[in-house]
């Protein structure tokens, strides 16, 4: 059976403001998802065994049919002469921030490229998963599918005219990470124009903001070349009083930071679509990662943890 993975993610840097252009730094995390692709009877027939959190399939399942017709279309199949049965699965537990809905798009796009034999690389993988983004949320940066595509850690920065986004591959050392789910799932394209609407009204404050964050961005660049996590850890604080700015974090994730931080960690930001979603900490070690997971865990949220970067 044609079968497909794409990797779950996490940003590090610049969510929301990699939608205008300016550069983000994200990195796949080693949980995936699988898609299989056989002979269905009539039409799409989709299994969805994906590990998910509670209302998360439910929240999502408009943007995850759009998400459907959309690669077809673009990868032009018809399902009524061809009839698909597509079946999802794998470790990458399904919620809002850790690219669930890219992690599908390019499984997918693996998937029926074996399966119809079209030996597409990874660039046009990564175009198909892109289209799926596109169809589920609207106006993505195409960051999510490019980590889920690709893996590893990457700079991200997309073209606005239209032309090739920017990838670089990034190596740092590696970061121990606590990944906080606050139980809330955002529809990923309500919030990306909800800030749109935010900067149409206030363009000059979100000059400032954006100027502000490319600051970040670019010391963040040098502290993870330089394996300075202490570093890392403020620039992601910074980052989230950004994001803050721009409307994308809520009490529940701030929250979380305020826990993270009073056990121990070095930095903690939302990750992805915000105002719920995920909230990433980074520990200086993982003893430390410990408490912080136990810490949070006491109020109630899950957690996992994640290292990402060079191993
Ligand atoms: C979602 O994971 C990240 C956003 O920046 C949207 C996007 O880049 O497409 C909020």
């Amino acid at each position: 059976m044609a079968k497909g993975i794409g990797y779950g993610k996490t940003i590090l840097f610049g969510e929301h403001f990699v939608v205008y252009g300016l550069p983000g730094i994200a990195s796949a995390i080693s949980d995936y998802t699988v898609a299989e692709v056989e002979a269905g009877e009539k039409g799409l027939t989709l299994v969805d065994n994906r590990p998910a959190v509670e209302g998360y399939k439910k929240t999502k399942q408009d943007e995850i049919s759009r998400e459907f017709e959309s690669i077809l279309n673009f990868m032009k199949i018809d399902v009524d002469k061809t009839p698909l049965k597509i079946t999802l699965s794998g470790n990458l537990e399904c919620a809002s921030g850790i690219g669930a809905s890219a992690a599908l798009a390019s499984s997918v796009a693996r998937a029926l490229d074996e399966h119809f034999n079209l030996g597409l690389n990874d660039d046009q993988i990564n175009e198909v998963a892109y289209e799926g983004e596109k169809g589920g949320s609207g106006t993505p940066s195409g960051i999510d599918n490019t980590c889920s595509t690709y893996g590893g850690m990457l700079i991200f920065e997309k073209d606005l005219s239209g032309g090739p986004n920017k990838i670089d591959m990034i190596a740092s050392n590696p970061l121990n990470i606590v990944m906080a789910n606050t139980g809330i799932t955002q529809e990923t394209k309500k919030v990306v124009e909800d800030v749109k609407k935010e900067k149409d009204k206030n363009p000059e404050k979100f000059e400032e903001i954006f100027a502000e964050y490319k600051k970040v961005f670019d010391e963040a660049v040098i502290a993870l070349k330089e394996g300075n996590i202490e570093k890392v850890g403020k620039l992601m604080d910074k980052n989230q009083e950004l994001l803050s700015q721009i409307t994308v974090s809520c009490p529940e994730v701030e929250k979380i930071i305020s826990i993270a931080k009073e056990n121990g960690a070095l930095g903690a930001k939302l990750t992805g679509t915000g105002r719920g979603g995920l909230v990433i900490c980074l520990s200086p070690d993982s003893q430390t990662s410990d408490k912080v997971e136990e810490a949070i865990q006491k109020e109630g949220f899950k957690t996992s943890k994640t290292v990402v970067g060079k191993k």
